[in-house]
Order: C-alpha cells, then structure tokens, then sequence
C-alpha cells in the first residue's frame, strides 16, 4: 500500500507547507498567495499581531522566535517579512534547512550578508526557489526598457543611473522612552542588532509603512538603498546585466553613526560582458540627482527613475514608462530594428504565483532569484562603504574585500549581538 503525505509539495494535494514571519505589516500582501498553499506556520516576535493571522489562517502554529519557526516539522517555504536587519539572517539559515525561500528586499544590509547568502544559495540553486520582493519587476515596462538597451535603441551602452527621492531625516537613534508592551518581545525584535533601548516611534507607522520607522537607522536597515532603491536599482539592474562593480565612488551629507545618509550618490565602475562594453552605473538618492540630457527635460518630476545613456541617445524610465531621446547628429535610429511581438521577452505573470511555481518546480526561473538580487544589493552596499571611507575604492569581487583601501573591509560587514550566527 503507498501512502501519501497529506500536506507539503509531495502530497496529493501538491500543496506547499509554509511558515510566514512577520505576519503584519507587509506580511499582509501576501496573505492571498500563501491561502492557495498550507499555511502551517506563523511568526512574529508581537503576539498581539496573532489573533487576526489566526482568522485567516486557523490551522497554524505560533511562535515569537524565527529559528525556532524554521524547524517546524514538515516545512516546505517559507516568506519572511521582518525587519531588514534580519532578513540575511532567516534566509541563510533557511537555505540551509533546504526551504525555499521568499525574502522582502533589501536580501541583505551589509555586503558581507549578501555574500553570505548567496555562497549558500550557489550550493542550493536548481534545487530551491528563492525571489526576494521586488514585485514591481512584474510591470512589462521592465523588459520593455531591457529589450530597448539590448536591441540598441540608444547605440552602445556606456552608463546607467537609477535614484529616488525619498526623505526621512532623523537626528539619531530614538531615546530610552516606555516599555514594549505585553506580549512584544522586543530582545527578539532586536534579534542580532546591537542593543538600542526601546521607543514606541520605531513602531508608529501604519501597516506596510511601518518599516519607515527604523529602516534608516545603521542597525535596522540601509536607508534608501533598502527601501525604495531596491525597487529602482532592480529596474536598472535588469536591463544592465551586471554583477559585481571593480570600484566604488561615493559622496553625501555628513556622517552620522546612527543613521545612513538621506542626501548620498554613489558609482560604481563594471566590466564588460559578452553583449557590452564596460559601463558605469550610479545610484542618487535624497536630492542627489544625474544631471538631465536636456535642460527642458526635468528629472526631478520622477520620483523614483532609471536612465541610461547610450553612444547615440539616452533612454529615461519609471516603473511603467519610457522614453527614447536619440542624441547627436548621426542618432537616425537606422541602428535600431524593434523586435517581433513574438520575440519580446514574456510576461512573468503574478510575482509572487512565479516562486510558488519554482518550489514545485526548482528547475523553473524566478526574476530576482539570490544570485540577481544579492549581487544587485552588494553593489549599493558597496556604496555605503565607499561613502564611509570618504573616497572611491577598489573592490575585488572574489574576495569581497578592497585591495587599495583596507580601512574599508570593516565596514562590509558590522557588529552583531552575542549568540546571533548568520551562518546558523
Ligand atoms: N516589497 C514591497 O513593496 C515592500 C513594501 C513594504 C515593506 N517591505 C519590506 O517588508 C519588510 C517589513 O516591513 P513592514 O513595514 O511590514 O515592517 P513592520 O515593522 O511593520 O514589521 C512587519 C511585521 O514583522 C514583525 N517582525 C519584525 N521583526 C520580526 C522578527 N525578527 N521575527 C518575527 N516577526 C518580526 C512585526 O512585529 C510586524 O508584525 C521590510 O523589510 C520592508 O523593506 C516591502
């Protein structure tokens, strides 16, 4: 007699078993993808977030500490939605318990995360799914701008620059105030950031914003690139086809311990590939901007943007447009062919629906798998680094280190609270 499991990706059912973590907040726009699955496990370090989860997903068991979460029996995936500082953190270990994993963005805040993570992901790819959360990858727009850089559209690739407008200042860390309350467990909040005392305001900010209220602080986050800069360097990212750059530039407002720059830029020198030249790609954010191509074209007007400079013309996009400006005397476009409708790269469909169809199916791509993404966010990280040196600097991608500016190497990484492991 064969018998089947019930539930998990071998069942009849060949539904999923998945652990949520961080079951607020964001962890609420995934509330319908992971339903079609078996919800089998949630987790939040603030019980209070519990009663409501459990509505909608009633067979599920509870817990406040992800690693504990991570060993539930029977897992199959699982969906992290915490905070930035942790995300490397649950993804690596994850990897490792042979789940497959959707992490929100940023995958990681240090460049030593991200290289972390995707060493453990190169011994797991083919066999586990992985996208981290970068939906906006699924507008059409996104391939349209590749096909256009591709295909020619602006001659020869030479640079590409992405920026964001966001802006939320802070003075530093919020002071000792009140007292978590009952049942937030705010040591596993903390989790492996270095301690800073409680203060409500970093949990003053609705739900799916709330991440505005820490994601600035050195400890919680990487500020812009962390937040909507993930979204537009993705943008960007996509249609370069780059990995890691040879040097970092950066410059910005002045140094605060505790918080990461609003007002920053940053560029980053990449080599050539088997379709380009070597480019270089810049990152604004805060004020900082590219200088337009055309003074009558305002950049400023696009909140969050990419652009890409060709030799014959510069293409400008957001999130679901484009535009195409030829540039100099012999720009004809007689270079540029448009493709066929039936050679235009396809829709993706449903972000989310494209993982969960990978987990069945690990041989099956995701758009922003651990390999796309952590080389993405290595480079704006990278970023951080140069900008706290305070000069440009090489970078050997093999060894994650800058063989020109030592001082350098300690900010790829950053202190963690005794007893937390990223390689758990
Ligand atoms: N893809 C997007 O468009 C998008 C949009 C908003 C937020 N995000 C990302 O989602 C993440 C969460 O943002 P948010 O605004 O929902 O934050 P949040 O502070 O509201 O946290 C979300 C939930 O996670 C819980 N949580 C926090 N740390 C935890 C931990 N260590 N273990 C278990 N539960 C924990 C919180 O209690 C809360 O219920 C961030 O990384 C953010 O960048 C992505």
């Amino acid at each position: 007699m064969i018998t089947r499991p019930l539930f998990g990706q071998n069942a009849a059912s060949n539904k999923l078993n998945v652990l949520l973590i961080g079951v607020w907040g964001r962890g609420l726009a995934h509330y319908d993808s992971i339903s079609e699955e078996n919800v089998v496990a949630l987790c939040d370090v603030n019980e209070a977030r519990f009663p409501d989860a459990l509505k909608r997903f009633p067979n599920a068991t509870t817990y406040v500490d992800w690693r504990k979460a991570l060993d539930h029996k029977g897992l199959d995936a699982v969906v992290i939605c915490t905070t930035d500082h942790t995300h490397a953190f649950i993804a690596n270990w994850a990897l490792k318990r042979n789940l497959h994993v959707y992490c929100e963005k940023p995958l990681a805040i240090t460049v030593n995360e991200a290289r972390t993570v995707r060493a453990t992901w190169e011994t797991k790819k083919g066999k586990l799914a992985t996208q981290v959360g970068m939906q906006r990858h699924a507008q059409p727009n996104f391939n349209r701008v590749k096909e256009l850089i591709r295909d020619g559209a602006i001659g020869e690739l030479k640079a590409a620059y992405a920026w964001g407008n966001r802006q939320i200042a802070r003075p530093g860390y919020f002071p000792e105030e009140g007292t978590p309350p009952k049942g937030f467990h705010y040591d596993l909040w903390l989790g492996p950031a270095p301690f800073h005392p409680y203060n409500p305001a970093y949990f003053s900010g609705g739900a799916g914003a709330n991440c505005l209220s820490w994601n600035m602080f050195w400890d919680f986050g990487a500020g812009q690139i962390g937040d909507m800069g993930s979204h537009t360097m993705d943008l960007l990212w996509n249609a370069v086809d780059a990995k890691l750059p040879t040097s970092a530039d950066a410059k910005g407002e002045a140094m605060n311990s505790d918080v990461t720059p609003v007002n920053c830029e940053s560029h980053f020198e990449h080599p050539a590939n088997d379709w380009r030249g070597p480019i270089t790609i810049s990152w604004y954010q805060g004020g900082a901007m590219p200088r337009s191509p055309r003074p009558s074209i305002d950049l400023t007007k696009i909140g969050h943007g990419a652009m890409f400079k060709g030799t014959k013309g510069f293409l400008i996009a957001d999130f679901d447009s484009r535009m195409i400006i030829p540039f100099g005397d012999d720009a004809d476009m007689s270079y540029y062919k448009p493709r066929k409708k039936e050679d235009m790269i396809p829709d993706l469909g449903h972000f989310q629906k494209q993982w969960f169809d990978a987990c069945r199916d690990p041989s099956k791509p995701t758009a922003c798998d651990f390999g796309y993404s952590s080389y993405m966010i290595e480079q704006m990280l990278l970023g951080l680094v140069a900008y706290r040196v305070g000069k440009k600097i090489k970078y050997d991608g093999a060894t994650g280190t800058s063989p020109d500016t030592p001082e350098a190497n300690v900010f790829m990484t950053k202190e963690y609270s005794k007893g937390w492991n990223i390689d758990g």
